[in-house]
């Protein structure tokens, strides 16, 4: 793995992904919008962020919150304007702060122009923009299931065909193997480039070819309701996928020091499939989302064993990316430290995600110990939500308001949210943990901070110490400069052996001073400790 050499923005630096309508509420409407984040990057630059991972914020009627876009070009009034946007790109940059924006290009909205011509007539010049397909039988041409249940395809009556949308149905997949389509979001991704944007978060960057065959997945018991009990041989990861990603990168290069991260949805296939996006000699994605650690459970060989599995797998031009929450998943503290020593664990994970290799995607309020809110049947604003209440429950409860303060809407916005807050706002918020010297976003900007300072936890090489049930140590080195990590996932005191010889120095701790002396005897680590320290030089 490389990574060593100069500062590089988007390997080196923290990165945090910004669900707009949730962040802060500037107008008074009740959602977060672009100038409610403007209005917060000291916040951000503070919390030590380099680059904010904008979530989407194209015109869109929102059936997937965005995720549908119905005019590539423009803001969704909902947020602002392009002038706001241009004002936060500006002001973000200026404070040091890279912005990267969601591309949603596997499908658009079905408000979109391109589909409305498209549905429009089967000689449309736009009809082949989106995949159409004759029945089989009378039945849809494939078993293909969509990732949110159902099959893929939907019989339109106007022009009695099936079109195919790998997500909701409002969410016609478009057809990548047309060059104009191609061509078209080239431009696009230019558009953005033109204006200062630092790179884009490619959502389901696996999905945008399908087999022209259309041949049957398999059925799979291992691969899950979210899957449709399928083997997806036939609608992710097919061959030519990785031409697109070279043309896509061929558009970034166009531009100096700009970046792309794919989300690549993997199942079965494990994170091989993730690392193969970003190429043998790293010529295709920057950076690759590998979820195993969202998915890990508790504990210091499980996320051990995650990272063993993911770093071996890093080609050798790659560089890793961590994750431990985002707006698809029960955010960690919840899926970890619910009710259980929250704090202790909450900073544990702080401590893992800021000083192992790789660039970490904190998920905004994960820096408080933000846990899901609690969603009831009136409340849902997910589609997931309100087509599978109350087996599946939808994505609201991690997209819950940022809790600013303790007063009222929790500082988010004078208006009653669109999404009900947490219970716990009046204590877990910005402001009191601002003041609590040894909060959870104190713990972090001191994290942050250090990383910042420290180029071995920026680009030093990592060297894990053998699996432990409860302890996860690893060293970071660059040059002269050797740092060690312990972090205890337990409850217990423990008898610990601190395997590095020497003398080494508390530079941050849960439990002790910075300057602490620690030789190389056997020392009691302390429930849930956090113990980041330096080799004497
Ligand atoms: C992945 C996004 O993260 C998710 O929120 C969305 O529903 C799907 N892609 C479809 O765009």
């Amino acid at each position: 793995m490389n990574g060593e050499g100069s500062y590089v923005w988007w390997k080196h630096g923290v990165m945090c992904e910004i669900y707009p309508r949730s962040y802060y509420d500037s107008n008074g409407d009740g959602s977060g919008d672009l100038q409610g984040i403007t209005a917060k990057l000291d916040y951000i630059a503070d919390l030590g962020i380099d680059g904010i991972w904008l979530g989407p914020v194209n015109a869109s009627p929102m059936v997937d919150t965005g995720y549908d876009v119905a005019d590539y070009r423009t803001i969704n009034p909902l947020f602002g304007s392009m002038a706001d946007f241009d004002e936060l790109l500006q002001k973000a940059h200026g404070h040091g702060i890279h912005i990267i924006m969601d591309m949603v290009a596997n499908h658009t909205s079905d408000q979109h122009s391109w589909f409305r011509e498209s549905r429009s007539s089967r000689d449309n010049p736009k009809r082949d923009w989106y995949i159409w397909h004759d029945g089989k039988r009378g039945r849809p041409p494939s078993n293909w299931k969509a990732a949110v249940g159902g099959g893929v395809w939907q019989w339109d009556k106007t022009t009695k065909q099936y079109y195919l949308h790998s997500f909701f149905k409002e969410q016609p997949d478009l057809n990548w193997r047309n060059p104009a389509v191609r061509q078209e979001i080239y431009d696009t991704m230019r558009f953005w480039l033109d204006k200062g944007v630092d790179g884009f978060r490619c959502d389901v960057l696996n999905y945008f070819l399908k087999d022209d065959q259309w041949r049957d997945n398999p059925f799979s018991l291992a691969a899950g309701p979210f899957n449709g009990f399928q083997k997806h041989l036939y609608t992710r990861n097919q061959p030519g996928m990785y031409d697109i990603l070279r043309e896509m990168r061929a558009v970034l290069d166009g531009y100096k020091d700009r970046m792309m991260v794919g989300e690549v949805f993997v199942a079965e296939e494990g994170p091989a499939m993730a690392a193969a996006y970003m190429g043998e000699e790293g010529e295709l994605a920057h950076l690759s989302f590998e979820f195993s650690l969202v998915f890990s459970k508790w504990g210091a060989h499980k996320f051990s064993d995650a990272l063993d599995d993911w770093y071996a797998l890093i080609p050798p031009k790659g560089w890793p990316c961590n994750v431990l929450s985002n707006h698809d998943q029960p955010r960690a503290v919840t899926r970890y430290a619910a009710g259980e020593d929250t704090v202790k664990r909450a900073k544990v994970l702080a401590a893992l995600l800021l000083t192992l290799r790789g660039t970490p995607f904190l998920y905004y309020g994960e820096e408080i110990a933000m846990p899901n809110s609690k969603i009831t049947r009136k409340d849902v604003m997910d589609t997931v939500g309100k087509m599978y209440w109350p087996i599946v429950k939808g994505r609201d409860g991690e997209r819950s308001p940022m809790q600013w303060n303790g007063g009222p809407n929790a500082g988010f916005s004078e208006a009653r949210p669109w999404l009900p807050l947490n219970d716990d706002y009046s204590e877990t918020n910005v402001e009191a943990q601002l003041q609590e010297p040894t909060s959870v976003l104190n713990f972090y900007r001191r994290l942050t901070a250090l990383r910042r300072e420290k180029q071995s936890l920026q680009m030093g090489s990592f060297e894990k110490s053998p699996s432990h049930k409860n302890i996860m140590s690893y060293r970071r080195v660059y040059q002269n400069e050797r740092l060690y990590v312990m972090l205890n996932f337990s409850a217990n005191r423990l008898s610990h052996t601190c395997t590095p010889a020497g003398r080494w120095s508390v530079l941050l701790g849960t439990q002790r001073s910075a300057g602490t002396a620690i030789g190389k005897e056997n020392f009691e680590v302390y429930p849930y400790e956090v113990l980041v320290l330096e080799k004497d030089k």
